[in-house]
């Protein structure tokens, strides 16, 4: 069975180790959690209540409160204005590819409609959005001369927030590379560094003005994974050595994006936004501990670690720098002193130390010994992720704890929960607001806890274009008929934008 999007740490962690995993490999652990003191409690809607919510929760004075998209999941008009082909343009018209058999060629038509996009915004009174830049709108073939109208889009877009006193916090690279590039090697290929960093500083200079908030890249594990190793997502490519080297070229792109944004303007704050999964061992023994440990190096800390220490994490220090394709003064190049450490976090997944056994059949558990499985502990979202908010603060708090309290942003959590119109036009999600209700207040105890945590995105602001899955899972605080187009702000979003209003988590029913 091929693994979803969700699963895919559960072979990424051994997959490092050989190409042709056996199916069912990093199978999913069956064993149950404990629950680190949490109450565990399941609310009216279904969803879990681990942090008490019987009185209002205030949060720090301009905490940001915002949304998040990208690019390729909302915009459309894939060729217009001077737009080149990207490598989700691309995969998403091979048959098969998308679960739906539908592309994003029109997505939410956000290109079109980014004003309205804007006024619901406003309606939930956010002060922060978290969007995408497309960089084949900004250089079609990923190299050489700008095309003028794709800047033109963003700078509105950008003005347009500011105006409506919304902080643009932009990404650069939410998952569409320009073909050309992936045509001439793609993130294997240490030349797309450079590309990159040429990129960064493009867009630096023509919106850095106005943007002070960057994000050079989103969740590079999960686009290097799925997209080299997996095949499941863009390019669609199926190779253990394309993944490890794709994933040491983001590493230099980090660092060599990191320093031309900094040159360009030296008063931006930028990070990156990781894909974080909190690793629980399964049991108590010290063995699954330390395979859980590992399993926090590799899911969480492969982008991270380079980044701020110029070094990949202990775990994979079996792998011979040709493997990764390491040069000499790389570990160098990699180092990007990041202002602040974005947090994509939805759940938690579960690691045991594979037994003696185990170790002996497998040569890859046996030089890496670690098996993870997603926990079924508590409720499900329509995409079978795990709802489980005392993972969004653990995570936050070993963060704190590791890497001396840096500066967090939650650059996205959400869930994907399809409820659709009621006869009077109503989107009555409950579970939705019950999600973020208790992520939020989890969120609220680390912060009390001591964490430097400055905003919240809710993932996401509109229904929209979920990869592989295409319209089929939706995440959105506004719905979106995708027939018409029309945005119809859920109950949910009518929630949060009180709480964004109020700066107050109120208390739960
Ligand atoms: C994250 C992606 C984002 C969206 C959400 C549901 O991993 O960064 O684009 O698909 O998951």
């Amino acid at each position: 069975m091929p693994l979803t999007r969700r699963q895919f740490v559960q072979s990424a962690l051994g997959a490092g180790l050989a190409a042709a995993l056996p199916a069912g490999f990093f199978s999913a652990c069956s064993v149950s959690s404990k629950t680190a003191g949490a109450s565990s409690a399941i609310g009216s809607s279904g969803v879990q209540r681990q942090f008490a919510d019987s009185s209002p929760i205030v949060f720090p004075k301009n905490f940001f409160w915002g949304t998040a998209t990208a690019a390729y999941q909302i915009e459309g008009a894939w060729k217009e204005d001077g737009k080149g082909e990207s490598i989700w343009d691309r995969f998403a018209h091979i048959p098969g590819a998308i679960k739906t058999g539908e592309t994003g060629d029109t997505a939410c038509d956000s290109y079109h409609r980014w004003r309205e996009d804007i006024a619901l915004m406003r309606a939930m009174n956010l002060n922060s959005h978290r969007f995408s830049i497309a960089w084949p709108r900004i250089q079609p073939t990923g190299a050489g001369p700008v095309n003028s109208k794709g800047v033109d889009y963003y700078s509105r877009l950008v003005d347009a927030l500011l105006e409506a006193k919304i902080r643009p916090f932009v990404t650069l690279y939410h998952w569409d590379l320009p073909q050309t590039l992936e045509d001439a090697g793609g993130w294997p290929n240490r030349d797309t560094a450079s590309r990159f960093s040429d990129y960064a500083e493009i867009v630096a200079r023509a919106l850095g003005d106005r943007v002070s908030d960057w994000m050079l890249f989103n969740e590079p594990f999960a686009f290097c994974y799925l997209g080299y190793l997996e095949g499941t997502h863009a390019p669609g490519r199926k190779s253990l050595l394309d993944f490890l080297r794709a994933t040491h070229v983001v590493n230099l792109a980090q660092g060599a994006g990191f320093r031309a944004l900094k040159a360009a303007r030296p008063l931006a704050r930028v990070g990156s936004a990781f894909s974080m999964i909190s690793c629980e061992p399964a049991t108590d023994s010290e063995a699954d501990k330390l395979a859980a440990d590992r399993a926090h190096e590799i899911t969480n800390l492969w982008f991270l670690d380079p980044a701020l220490k110029g070094r990949y994490p202990e775990s994979l220090a079996f792998l011979p720098d040709l493997a990764l394709g390491i040069k000499a003064n790389d570990l160098d190049e990699m180092r990007a002193s990041l202002d602040f450490i974005g947090v994509n976090l939805y759940y938690r997944s579960l690691v045991s130390a594979p037994g003696t056994v185990e170790r002996i059949s497998h040569t890859q558990e046996w030089l890496f010994p670690v098996k993870v499985g997603s926990a079924n502990q508590g409720p499900k979202t329509d995409i079978n992720w795990e709802v489980w908010p005392q993972a969004l603060h653990d995570m936050v708090m070993r963060i704190t704890r590791d890497y001396n309290r840096p500066v967090i942003e939650i650059t996205e959590s959400g869930c994907a929960y399809n409820d659709s119109p009621d006869a009077s036009g109503e989107i009555r999600d409950a579970r939705r607001i019950e999600y973020h209700r208790q992520y939020l207040a989890g969120l609220a105890r680390a912060i009390s806890e001591g964490a430097d945590v400055r905003g919240y995105h809710a993932w996401s602001l509109i229904d929209n274009f979920e990869w592989a899955e295409g319209f089929g899972q939706r995440f959105g605080l506004a719905y979106v008929d995708f027939k018409t187009q029309k945005r119809t702000i859920k109950e949910s979003g009518k929630w949060y934008a009180k709480v964004a209003a109020e700066n107050v988590l109120p208390a739960g029913a």
